[in-house]
């Protein structure tokens, strides 16, 4: 290549994005996948409006080589030749260069191209699984964020929207599938080719394809839209209750959006190896075994659970993303925050019985906890480079996107709220939104100030806590930015306040918009007869911690003694004081004095997350303080075994869902925390497991709580319950049971079976999609975890390099640590191997263990813990 042309191409590069003197209309797509040896060719041919003058057209290609002969301009009979192409894997684009001016208007550009079925989880890949004891590849595409550029050349941006018309040239045995139903097949032989139908306008990172042997189950709705759920061979029954859910989710969501579904049929695919939970591709949803498949047997009710929340998101998106899509990467907290919020919505619907905008609040704490870091990004996020995308599929697009929208809905009123939506949807369908298009509309249906109020939350990170103190008849606010490292940041926000006094009759509500502000209450505290609790953030629909005067604070626990509160109400308390403990703004004796306020509470959610807390608190009381240990698990124990023996071993017959996983994480916390009749009663259970895997002992809801006890007493010399528990792992074909082992085995607090078990991750045996479920270890083997880790960095990276799942390596094993030494060694070992897409993780990682070490100090110098620590061991309730 001359150095001149080279020179004219290296304009285009280093660029965030995609010149814009060319706009992509329709892509006719054919690919031609080889499944036995791994490879794909292809031939796009783009219809492209050229709208302004140029010689070069750049589009997006990575790891593809494309044909330079068969690079052509078609513009109205007159064909522009190419003079070369240049491919700069590092921008990830392909720059053509025409050998003369290409003429305004719409052309034809076309060229053939060839690639790689890789292995990595996107792109276009391969997969893997067994028919007939065979084992076989499939096909399969993963484009979102940006990697549909290695499938084919295309501009590959979410604004970019265009339509498509895609064929596949496949062995004639197989299913192969695209986002719109077929048109025409022919058969040749070996060979067929698929014609797929056009499908409307839409971005590039919705395309899908993929390729294999398939069984299917299939419903309509009742406006004909043919709905199928396809799986592995022999399974098709585990498609059924995601199918039905599908069906009715897609009656809310045209109900809801006052939108229909926009294209003729939906399926929805497991994938054995499939790097996210699930991608809402248009028209043909791909997901994780764990996230599509229930099988009444063997899947638990949290599994359910799971299931019909992923399907209820991903359907969302075909609204929320698919019709109407975010303009850039800065706002993929659009589709994602809505997506989250809404499957809340629609599973609410469908199984009121599970009250999920109670287990919502499990969002909220995520997002809290992430956003709780100075490390933190704000929800609108400026993007410069395409690495950067994957690392922002986090908690803050997912949870605190979803939070700040259901603070929204809140102050709106839920009518107004989903009317503004629905004309939002359609303002922007087929089309491509900001995220200040959205308030606009909001502002224009409510008559509030949303953009500035929203503003506050999506354009700046972190979130307040709001200091509540009463002097006389006088509430006192005052907000500061929360930090869990107890600094204060220097943010402010608008914030939706609502509170109660006493009762929930008497409420009151307002804009804090402000650093200070007051409120008078006289009206509510009455004469002498004592005064009322005061309750801030009612139901938590807000996104702020609050931090209450020492006299308000006794009250509320009175309050939640004598079950005044709503679960929400009492989730609330007891979330921001631990949060409060964490940043050393309020004793550890407090919060686990508070913490006994809760023995006999019932709900799912709030045991759930007291279980969580106890699990963190054991952990920083084991650096901080380990002659405490025992007593404290000795309380923890006492704690919980309340609401274990209300529950039982055995599922009562007809009993609520929610009791059924509460069950199943109450002894698995009593499983770690060592107690012996609950390690016993796993054990016994186990063995009858062992001899008959449909035994009524021991049912999916109690599986990982048997695996955990059986893990508890396992070591090197005597090892026979986790050679027996791999048995099961190797027996199962169920892939939420694989990853229920996995997660068990991790328990174990003995190291060298750690070892052991960090490298049976790595094996062949477990699919690389599978290992981050291993990595959370027990307390005792953080250490030799953390030296796994530097022995199979390389690895590690040639495995998940660039994908989101390698973080999960780095949060999962450097985050439970708790001393400045160690903060160092991290930081120290990753210096020479730093990498654009674990950058935000490794330093909100290494943030974490510093939040832990300042806890530990905290924590040393509390005078009477010891005594509170015994006193609440040795308690007689
Ligand atoms: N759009 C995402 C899938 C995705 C995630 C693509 C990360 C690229 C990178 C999908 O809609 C999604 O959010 N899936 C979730 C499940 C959901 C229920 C939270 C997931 O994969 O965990
Ligand atoms: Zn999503």
């Amino acid at each position: 290549m001359a150095d001149q042309q080279k020179q004219s191409y290296s304009q285009f590069r280093g660029q965030p994005r995609l010149p814009k003197f060319a706009i992509p209309r329709h892509y006719d797509l054919k690919l031609k996948p080889d499944l036995v040896a791994c490879k794909f060719c292809g031939v796009v041919k783009i219809s492209v409006d050229v709208v302004s003058d140029t010689k070069f057209l750049v589009l997006n290609a990575a790891e593809l080589s494309i044909n330079p002969k068969s690079v052509v301009f078609d513009a109205n009979d007159k064909v522009v030749e190419s003079v070369g192409v240049e491919l700069c894997e590092e921008d990830e684009i392909a720059v053509v260069e025409f050998k003369e001016s290409l003429p305004i208007g719409v052309g034809l550009l076309s060229m053939e191209f060839d690639g790689t079925l890789n292995d990595r989880m996107k792109g276009f890949y391969r997969s893997t699984y067994e028919h007939n004891a065979v084992k076989k590849n499939m096909a399969v595409t993963q484009f979102e964020p940006a990697d549909a550029r290695r499938c084919f050349p295309c501009w590959d941006e979410p604004a970019r929207k265009a339509t498509f018309k895609i064929a596949l040239e496949v062995p004639s045995e197989l299913v192969a599938l695209s986002n719109m139903p077929i048109i025409e097949e022919k058969v040749d032989g070996d060979l067929k080719t698929v014609y797929y139908q056009e499908s409307p306008i839409m971005s590039t990172y919705l395309v899908a394809v993929v390729v294999g042997l398939f069984d299917y189950v299939e419903d309509h709705t009742p406006d004909g839209i043919l709905v199928r759920v396809y799986c592995q061979v022999g399974k098709a029954s585990q498609g059924k209750f995601a199918l039905d859910v599908a069906v009715k989710t897609l009656g809310l969501y045209k109900e809801y959006f006052e939108v229909p579904y926009s294209l003729p049929k939906l399926d929805m695919i497991a994938i054995p190896d499939f790097a996210a939970g699930a991608m809402e591709n248009y028209g043909l949803v791909t997901y994780r075994e764990t996230a599509l498949l229930y099988d009444d047997k063997h899947s638990a009710a949290a599994n359910k659970q799971r299931v019909a929340i992923v399907v209820a998101h991903e359907l969302a998106h075909q609204w929320f993303g698919n019709l109407v899509t975010m303009e850039w990467w800065t706002h993929l907290w659009l589709n994602e925050g809505f997506a989250t919020w809404v499957s809340y919505l629609a599973a609410d619907s469908l199984f009121p019985e599970w009250q999920v905008w109670t287990q919502f609040l499990e969002q909220s704490t995520e997002g809290l906890r992430l956003d709780g870091l100075a490390e933190s990004h704000p929800i609108e996020v400026d993007i410069n480079h395409a690495g950067e995308i994957d690392e922002i599929f986090d908690a803050i697009s997912y949870r605190k996107g979803a939070s700040v929208i259901r603070m929204l809905q809140s102050y709106l009123g839920p009518e107004c709220f989903q009317r503004a939506l629905a004309s939002y949807i359609k303002r922007y369908a087929c089309s491509n939104a900001k995220t200040e298009d959205l308030w606009s509309v909001l502002q224009e249906e409510s008559g509030e100030p949303v953009n500035k109020l929203m503003n506050s939350w999506t354009k700046q990170k972190g979130y307040p806590v709001v200091s509540v103190n009463l002097r006389d008849h006088i509430l006192v606010f005052e907000q500061s930015q929360f930090l869990l490292s107890g600094s204060h940041g220097d943010g402010q926000w608008i914030i939706p306040i609502t509170l109660i006094c006493g009762s929930y009759d008497t409420r009151k509500s307002f804009l804090l918009q402000t650093k200070n502000d007051t409120l008078d209450v006289k009206e509510f505290l009455g004469g002498s007869s004592g005064r009322p609790w005061i309750k801030i953030n009612v139901d938590q629909t807000s996104f702020f911690r609050v931090k209450y005067d020492d006299n308000l604070s006794a009250m509320l626990r009175a309050a939640i003694e004598r079950k005044c509160l709503s679960t929400s109400d009492k989730y609330g308390i007891l979330d921001d004081h631990f949060a409060l403990s964490m940043a050393c703004q309020q004793s550890l004796t407090s919060l686990l004095s508070l913490m006994t306020a809760y023995r006999e509470e019932h709900d799912y959610t709030i045991l759930s997350n007291l279980i969580g807390i106890a699990a963190k608190v054991l952990r920083i009381v084991s650096d901080a303080a380990p002659e405490l240990l025992n007593d404290l698990k000795l309380f923890l124990i006492n704690l919980f075994q309340y609401s274990a023996e209300r529950l039982g071993w055995d599922p009562k017959q007809g009993e609520s869902h929610l009791d059924a996983m509460l069950r199943g994480e109450l002894l698995t916390a009593l499983s770690v925390l060592g107690h012996e009749i609950t390690l016993d009663e796993g054990k016994k259970r186990f063995h009858l497991f062992l001899k008959d895997r449909n035994t009524p002992a021991l049912p999916p809801d109690l599986r990982r709580a048997v695996y955990v006890a059986v893990m508890q007493n396992v070591s090197k010399s005597n090892r026979s319950g986790y050679d027996s528990l791999l048995q099961v792992y190797r027996e199962t074909d169920l892939s939420q049971e694989k990853t229920r082992i996995l997660g068990s085995l991790a328990s174990c607090p003995d190291p060298e079976i750690i070892r052991e078990f960090l490298n049976f991750l790595f094996s062949s045996e477990v699919r690389s999609q599978d290992a981050v479920f291993g990595l959370s270890v027990s307390n005792e083997a953080r250490e030799t975890a953390w030296n796994w880790l530097q022995h199979n960095w390389d690895q590690i990276c040639k495995t998940y390099g660039a994908g989101f799942l390698i973080t999960r390596f780095i949060s999962a094993i450097v985050s439970p640590f708790s001393s400045y030494e160690k903060a160092e060694e991290v930081e120290h070992y990753f210096a020479s191997r730093m990498k654009p897409y674990i950058a935000r993780t490794l330093k909100q990682s290494i943030e974490r263990v510093h939040i832990n070490a300042a806890w530990v100090r905290s924590i040393q110098s509390e005078k009477n813990l010891a005594e509170t620590v015994r006193e609440l061991a040795y308690r007689k309730y």
